[in-house]
């Protein structure tokens, strides 16, 4: 179980369900101020560092809205050639001195494990905002948050859920720590489809495996999408891929559009995508001719970001009490 006042978030590991719970009791508490229908500065005098050292939209700039709607303020670092890192300064001297201006820190970093290095360092907590190829916590928390509210619009719950993961399940570092949470849960089958060189790694099915769900791999679409309650449908992670591998994908069989969709698919079939979709390949990932179609949540999903992440700061700086009374 986590403690949240001052923890650090760097893994789906150290959830437990009760953590799940707590977090969505605290998103429902924040959720009319994510809305713009209160106001409050429960965190006025709080600084984030928001570190961002890979490209970001949408994870930089809702954990940046989310402190700032909760009245708190927020120092944005984007280029890692605009830090002292450039004058060979290490991770941990850099983390030791962002502590001393800030409450809180958010980082992302190109390198595997370098969130939990640097958390090492930091006086302040630390959120993980993706590391390398490695985890995504709070995408996956944020997953599972509109997971929840998409089925229930079809009386199911995330409880004996068939969900396929597909496309770049190697480097795509949401679907592991999403694999990591939905373990926590009953009777879970995760259908795991991609080209055969971008597979799972082993270490993400472990909990998943060690709980008595099913797991199956697939290397064509079609038969891994049939039935299933939910799509989660991610981006060939180019900037970590050679252009060799990248020219051997064949990814046209792999993409999510209409026909196939209405041909494969359930009318119940939730369709989620961390985000950014590819609209660059000739044969992007999940086509637009679905984009007005019901069942598409990618977009209620990034707003869901916004509210799950200011539940996890109102946690962390241990003020989701305070915050009916600081409304204004
Ligand atoms: C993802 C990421 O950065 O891992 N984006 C996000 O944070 N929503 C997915 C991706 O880049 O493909």
């Amino acid at each position: 179980m986590i403690n949240f006042p001052n923890c650090n978030i760097l893994s789906t590991d150290q959830f437990a369900c009760a953590d799940i719970a707590q977090l969505f009791t605290a998103a429902a508490v924040v959720k009319p101020y994510a809305k713009r229908e209160q106001q409050t500065n429960v965190l006025q005098g709080a600084i984030l560092s928001n570190l961002f050292f890979e490209p970001s939209t949408r994870t930089r700039l809702s954990f940046s809205s989310a402190f700032k709607l909760l009245g708190g303020a927020v120092n944005e670092t984007t280029e890692i050639s605009t830090t002292s890192s450039v004058k060979g300064e290490s991770l941990c001297d850099f983390a030791k001195v962002v502590a001393e201006y800030c409450d809180i820190a958010v980082i992302r970093h190109p390198d595997a494990g370098s969130a939990a290095k640097y958390a090492e360092c930091s006086n302040v907590p630390v959120i993980n905002a993706g590391d390398g190829a490695n985890e995504h916590p709070t995408q996956a928390l944020l997953d599972i948050y509109t997971m929840e509210q998409e089925l229930a619009k079809y009386d199911k719950t995330i409880d004996g859920v068939t969900l396929a993961c597909i496309g770049d399940l190697k480097y795509g570092r949401t679907v592991h720590s999403l694999l990591k949470l939905l373990a926590l849960f009953e009777d879970v089958t995760i259908h795991l489809i991609s080209p055969m060189s971008l597979q799972l790694p082993k270490q993400f099915t472990e909990k998943l495996s060690e709980r008595g769900h099913r797991l199956e791999y697939f290397n064509r679409l079609e038969p891994g999408i049939e039935n299933v309650d939910v799509l989660y449908v991610t981006r060939i992670q180019e900037e970590r891929l050679s252009e060799v591998d990248q020219n051997n994908l064949q990814l046209a069989s792999f993409q999510i559009n209409r026909t196939i969709y209405e041909q494969v698919c359930t009318p119940e079939t939730v369709i989620l995508h961390p985000l950014p979709r590819n609209s660059r390949s000739d044969t992007p990932e999940l086509h637009t001719d679905l984009n007005d179609h019901p069942n598409l949540a990618i977009f209620r999903q990034v707003a869901n970001g916004l509210t799950v992440r200011m539940a996890l700061f109102a946690l962390i700086m241990d003020v989701v009490e305070q915050i009916s009374h600081t409304t204004y």
